[in-house]
């Protein structure tokens, strides 16, 4: 019998096109959940199967989960995660998937409750994996390099300025490239040990540290400025509130965490901030200031 494919939902987005690459890589067989069939062939060529469909369409869904193994199971922040990821997870077992590994938020999001909308919206999810008769793990990154560090960056490169609410607050950030390696070796492991994994990098780093190893990468100055906490808008929607409510807990200090994880899992040690910074800075720092 040929070997299932693994199916990836959020496959298109930062993560989970990571993640796709890999197995490929490795020559596993991997089915993409995905609005956009063209995007998904653009980005992997012929080398997966594309399911067409959207989280919001129960059809789409079953036939999505039809004969596979294992599932990555990711969608966006938004107010609809928890339908959308009960919807999906609820499809894989009724279809046998044998297991689901879950892209969380960060621990510091959902310990302790009460801080995040978006933290108890994973939360519930995770609740519910628990729930069914399969293989369930929820990986719990800290922040992603690639996400708000990336941004962090660009703009100091192109003011050789950066703001935090609190510039001795520091952050385990995680690059995604280590997420989507741990992603693979519970989607491919023969057995689950855990329920929850939370990742991080292997350093905990200030915003005054930041900015001293970006400038460092451009060999100018950037200055570290503070500027007013981030208000949390009542009346934004989900996803602004939720990125609002992070911004809060990062300046009191709550992603200040390292784990071990990475290197227990992995056999190696996570890539670290200082790499990632001379990755985003070396095509910028070849040009002069004046021409920024
Ligand atoms: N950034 C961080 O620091 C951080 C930390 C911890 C956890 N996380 C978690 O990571 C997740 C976000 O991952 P990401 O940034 O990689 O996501 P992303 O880049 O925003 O990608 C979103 C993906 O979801 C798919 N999608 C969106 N709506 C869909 C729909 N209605 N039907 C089917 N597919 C749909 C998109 O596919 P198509 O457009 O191709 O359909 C796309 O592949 C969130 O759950 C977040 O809580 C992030």
């Amino acid at each position: 019998m040929s070997e299932q494919p693994i199916l990836v939902t959020g496959a298109t987005g930062k993560l989970g096109r990571l993640v796709v690459e890999r197995l490929v890589a490795l020559g596993r067989p991997v089915r993409v959940f995905t609005r956009r069939p063209e995007a998904a062939h653009t980005l992997f060529g012929q080398t997966v199967q594309v399911a067409a469909g959207d989280f919001g369409d129960r059809t789409s869904l079953e036939s999505a989960v039809c004969g596979v193994g294992r599932l990555l199971l990711l969608s966006p922040i938004s107010a609809r995660l928890v339908t959308v990821q009960i919807a999906v997870a609820d499809a894989a077992a009724a279809a046998n998937v044998a297991r689901i590994v879950k892209i969380s938020g960060s621990d510091w999001t959902i310990e302790p409750p009460g801080n995040s909308i978006s933290g108890a919206a994973h939360a519930a999810v995770e609740r519910h994996l628990e729930s069914l008769p399969m293989e369930t793990v929820s990986l719990r990154p800290n922040a992603w390099m690639q996400v708000s560090l990336a941004n962090t960056i660009r703009h100091a490169i192109t003011s050789s300025q950066l703001f935090a609410a609190n510039l001795d607050a520091g952050i385990g950030y995680i690059d995604a490239r280590d997420i989507a390696d741990v992603a693979v070796h519970q989607l491919l492991a023969d057995r689950l040990r855990d329920r929850t994994l939370n990742l991080t990098g292997p350093d905990v780093v200030s915003f005054r540290q930041i900015a001293s190893l970006i400038a460092a990468a451009l060999k100018r100055p950037v200055a570290a400025l503070e500027k007013p906490p981030q208000s949390v808008p009542e009346d934004g929607d989900f996803e602004h509130r939720a990125v609002a409510q992070f911004a809060r807990l990062i300046a009191a200090g709550h992603a200040a965490t390292t784990t071990d994880v990475v290197p227990t899992l992995l056999g190696r040690s996570p890539r670290t901030v200082t790499t990632f910074i001379l990755e985003q800075v070396a095509p910028a720092a070849a040009v002069p200031e004046y021409q920024i």
